[in-house]
């Protein structure tokens, strides 16, 4: 199963297996990494599962969507270029160790 890093503000890092198909987001909520909030449950309604894709993975996971960009412009902290909502990263064998950084707040 694929590995995803989760490396909250203060340096925390929580390491979690992954089913093939879930969302990094998933992922998190399932492992009790609770920088993730996910108000609307991967429905792409909130910004509560704002992730910042380590750069080396920034290729593997491809850009942001229109929609995700929109629901960004809501986020409590900082957008930036790897910024992305952690519900629409799906997780697949190719994404194998992919570390993502947390915002220090969500809501
Ligand atoms: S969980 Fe709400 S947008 Fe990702």
């Amino acid at each position: 199963m694929p590995k995803v890093t989760y490396i909250e503000h203060d340096g925390t890092e929580t390491t979690l297996e992954a089913a093939t198909g879930d969302s990094v987001m998933e992922t998190a909520i399932a492992g009790g990494v609770d920088r993730i909030v996910a108000e609307c449950g991967g429905s792409m309604m909130c910004a509560t599962c704002h992730c910042y894709v380590d750069d080396a993975w920034i290729e593997r996971t491809g850009t942001r969507s229109e929609g995700e960009d929109d629901m960004l412009a809501s986020a409590v902290c900082e957008v930036k270029p790897t910024s992305r909502l952690s519900c629409q990263i799906a997780m697949t064998p190719e994404l194998d160790g992919l570390v993502v950084h947390l915002p220090e707040e969500q809501v």
